[in-house]
């Protein structure tokens, strides 16, 4: 009967995963068993410890529908999910910098046509979006699919309102690119919001007096033939949350200087009410493949 000190059982989980037909899953789970094992040793994890642990990862568990994923809110705001992105883009060669989906992201929707208001039923100060989409070398990438989102004036995503069924989008859309490797697009002034805090992920930031809120963003999802697909947010210069971000997702060259403007036109000539705001931002996209990511539930190759 085998008896093994703290050291050796670690060597023995591993050797238990000896037989694991494919090699990137033994390796995995290997490295899983070492970091776990090492985490239990350095801090040398009270009965107490672990079972506040098990029953935290319960009740994110228990948290989760079709339409909330706690786990990926736990991985966001314990910095995971940016290392997972930072491992990954290693390279960028000039390329958009990526940061993280969120969980607000739906998919799939009817291409709309440029300059459309897309926040038109929501009050608020008006921005004008104008952006281009190129390669590495600046040339325009025509007919590429431009996926945008973005909260309300309260901070909420429409898909977090219960008529979202019926309602329909708001604040979010589809643009395809024209000729010249460019959209554009109104809206109202994005604001900085809280994620959800009524789940243990929430709990672990009030524990830890972090706060929960998320500088001002539009998402951009880019996806381009060719390409490596493009998950990144534009930020506004200025927001007082810019440099502590709850899922530390602000890069710098994503920050972009939102002018305020008087002019009784936007750049599409049709009439403003001042004062509005312009966001003027480029995408350069990275030659590459990969497929774009799928909303909660739904498995690449299943969307529409
Ligand atoms: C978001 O930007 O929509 C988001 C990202 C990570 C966690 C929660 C929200
Ligand atoms: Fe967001």
């Amino acid at each position: 009967m085998p008896q093994f000190d703290d050291a050796e059982l670690t060597a023995a989980v591993i050797r238990s995963f000896g037989e694991t037909p494919d090699p990137r899953v033994k390796f995995l789970l290997e490295e899983l068993v070492k970091s776990l094992h090492d985490y239990v040793r350095k801090t040398d994890l009270t009965f107490d410890e672990w079972g506040y642990a098990i029953d935290f990862l319960t009740r994110a568990g228990q948290k989760c529908t079709s339409t909330r994923q706690e786990f990926i809110l736990l991985s966001d705001v314990l910095g995971v999910s940016m290392l997972v992105d930072a491992v990954n883009h290693r390279q960028r060669d000039g390329a958009t910098e990526t940061t993280v989906l969120g969980p607000f992201y739906v998919g799939e929707h009817k291409p709309t046509p440029h300059g459309t208001d897309i926040s038109a039923e929501l009050p608020g100060e008006r921005m004008f979006v104008q952006s281009r989409v190129t390669d590495l070398d600046g040339k325009p990438l025509a007919g590429v699919r431009v996926d945008v989102w973005h909260a309300d004036g309260d901070g909420y995503y429409d898909s977090q309102r219960p008529d979202y069924e019926t309602s329909g989008p708001s604040s979010r859309a589809r643009f395809v690119t024209d000729a010249d490797g460019k959209f554009f697009f109104r809206t109202i002034l994005p604001c900085s919001y809280p994620i959800p805090t009524d789940g243990p992920a929430g709990e672990m930031i009030l524990q830890t007096r972090r706060h929960p809120m998320r500088p001002a963003h539009v998402h951009f999802l880019v996806n381009a033939k060719g390409y490596e697909p493009l998950i990144t947010h534009v930020f506004m210069d200025g927001d007082k949350y810019l440099d502590s971000d709850v899922v530390f997702g602000v890069k710098d060259n994503l920050i972009s200087k939102v002018e305020r403007r008087t002019d009784a036109t936007m750049p599409d000539g049709k009439p403003a009410k001042a004062p509005w705001h312009l966001m003027t931002y480029e995408f350069h996209m990275k030659p590459g493949a990969g497929v774009a990511p799928q909303p909660l539930g739904v498995k690449p190759g299943e969307a529409a």
